[in-house]
């Protein structure tokens, strides 16, 4: 069964990468964007543009942002974070490339410069001006009071989570750790992500062109699967979870 096929091929690799997107993070209650139920099949996103450009797409995002805080607050780690964690221990795992905000790699214990976050932190928020760091329970705070998302205290800047919005530019230096890191691995594991999303999902590929082998575990079907050497399509938690207990 393709659950074996990927163990096997994890026990042979000797440089992994992990890259994960939105679905190893269901398990934990964290809706991801595109399946039924899916952040993106209620909401339409809220473009980097419209952020900077009305105070009410501001006022909007903040309120969307809000709405799921008890279920991020709420949120562990699940068996596919723990699995990924083990893996990183015993050295088998170089680095996680992840399109998540939700911090639950580093919550599993991976250490926090293995972690690579192509699209940010969304535990967090950080003024696009100064850069200074604001909570977001601070930011919870003024809004209730006034309505508003509260300007930098530092500078008065605008203050935004600190991930990454549809017509943002990407950060610099996890796109470049993120190159490396998949340029140096033999075997790439693309877990929970539709592979929809670019630059992000150009990884897989270049990992196949850099000889590395590709595996794709998802749920459903994506438009990479014709370039992997195994997919499987399974719920993550229950297919990474016996790797928790690989020895090497
Ligand atoms: P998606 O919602 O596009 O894809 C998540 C995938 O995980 C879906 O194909 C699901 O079928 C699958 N899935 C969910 N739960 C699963 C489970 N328990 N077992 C197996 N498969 C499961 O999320 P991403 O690919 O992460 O970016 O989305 C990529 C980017 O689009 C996000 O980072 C975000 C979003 O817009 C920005 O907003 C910039
Ligand atoms: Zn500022």
């Amino acid at each position: 069964p393709p659950a074996r096929a990927l163990i096997r091929m994890v026990r042979d690799a000797e440089r992994v990468v992990v890259f994960t997107g939105a679905g190893i993070s269901t398990e934990c209650g964290i809706p991801d964007f595109r399946s039924p139920g899916g952040l993106w099949t209620k909401y339409r996103p809220i473009e980097f543009q419209d952020y900077m450009s009305s105070a009410q797409m501001r006022a909007e995002a903040w309120r969307r942002k809000f709405a799921m805080e008890p279920a991020f607050r709420a949120a562990r780690p699940g068996r596919g974070h723990n699995a990924i964690a083990h893996l990183v221990r015993i050295g088998k795992v170089r680095n996680v490339i992840t399109q998540n905000i939700d911090n639950l790699h580093q919550m599993s214990g991976v250490p926090e410069n293995r972690v690579i976050e192509l699209h940010g932190n969304a535990t967090y928020a950080h003024c696009l001006d100064c850069g200074l760091r604001h909570e977001i329970d601070d930011i919870r705070m003024a809004f209730e009071a006034t309505g508003e998302a509260p300007g930098c205290r530092a500078c008065g800047g605008i203050v935004k989570t600190a991930t990454v919005s549809f017509g943002q530019a990407m950060p610099q230096e996890e796109m470049l750790r993120a190159e490396a890191a998949t340029e140096d691995c033999d075997l790439f594991l693309a877990i929970g992500s539709s592979l929809v999303v670019y630059p992000a999902a150009g990884f897989p590929l270049m990992a196949k062109r850099n000889g590395a082998r590709l595996v794709i575990l998802n749920r459903e079907a994506t438009d990479l699967d014709p370039y992997a050497d195994l997919v499987v399509s399974d719920d993550i938690g229950s297919v990474l979870e016996p790797l928790s207990t690989l020895n090497n």
